[in-house]
């Protein structure tokens, strides 16, 4: 079965002089879970726009399901897309529209009949603790509640790769908790998942393999083990997690252990 992505010496560019990422290489495929670390402006959120093809790579090969996204015609997008469900820090939903029609309308978009997504949609979002807010605007929900509306829309399409983009960015500790265990849950039942994070707390609970940037380039790590109580030698990365420090400058500092951890 051909990998959901696999990059090839990928290098992205934007302006044709600064390498945003360089000599990438990655397979992700069926069943994995990732995280995606590393110090704001590292390339995490360009990463991910290379999956759900909103840029192309500028150098190396990305394939998507075994189709190169150098030559895919624009016809085969929508399906290639419909297959990764995307999930973004600033939760994009509609203001309009209820939790309800905002998780549908990924379907109304693509012209299935209400009579075959009602039921997924309920489904979704009474899995994601939403069963008596799906007529309720966006204005009236939390943050997290929010967060877990996208999360249902991003699912409402069966994907086979969720994409999420600091899910726990805009939501407090305890609601980044939750979805992040919707997430872990998610991919228990078989779907991939790279999710995107400077929380480097939450990685360290998850005790997932990460995915690091810096400076470019990324490298594979094992799980980061639990914070040891400080003393001597104990590096940064072991320091309890508050929201001041979740910086990009600590999660450099952090990088050594990950580093020793899986060597
Ligand atoms: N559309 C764009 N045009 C030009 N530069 C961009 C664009 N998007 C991101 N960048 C630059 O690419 C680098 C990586 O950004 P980004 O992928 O957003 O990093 P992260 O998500 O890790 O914070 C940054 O230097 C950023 O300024
Ligand atoms: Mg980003």
């Amino acid at each position: 079965m051909d990998p959901i992505a696999e990059f090839n010496m990928v290098g992205l560019s934007y302006d044709g002089q600064i390498d945003v990422l360089k000599d990438v290489n990655l397979v992700i495929r069926n069943g994995d879970f990732r995280f995606l670390t590393g110090p704001s402006g590292a390339g995490k959120t360009s990463l991910l726009k290379m999956i759900y093809l909103a840029h192309k790579p500028t150098s190396g090969s990305l394939s998507l399901f075994g189709q190169n996204v150098a030559n895919m015609p624009r016809s085969d997008q929508p399906a290639i897309r419909r297959r990764i469900g995307v999930v973004f820090q600033e939760f994009r939903l509609l203001d309009h529209l209820t939790a309800f029609e905002n998780v549908a309308l990924p379907m109304r978009v693509a012209g299935v009949n209400q009579l075959d997504y009602r039921q997924d949609v309920t489904e979704l979002l009474t899995w994601v603790g939403l069963g008596r807010k799906m007529d309720a605007l966006p204005a009236t929900l939390s943050g997290g509640e929010k967060q877990r509306v996208a999360l249902a829309r991003a699912l409402v399409s069966k994907p086979d790769l969720i994409l999420a983009d600091e899910p726990t960015g805009n939501v407090d500790p305890i609601m980044g908790e939750r979805i992040m265990r919707l997430l872990v849950e998610l991919n228990r039942l078989g779907t991939a998942v790279i999710v995107a994070t400077h929380d480097l707390a939450l990685v360290r609970r998850m005790k997932k393999n990460i995915l690091r940037l810096k400076d470019g380039t990324l490298t594979l790590h094992g799980p980061l083990k639990d914070a040891a109580p400080a003393g001597p030698g104990t590096s940064a990365a072991s320091t309890p997690y508050t929201e001041a420090s979740a910086t990009g400058d600590r999660l450099d500092e952090a990088e050594p252990e990950a580093a020793r951890r899986s060597s």
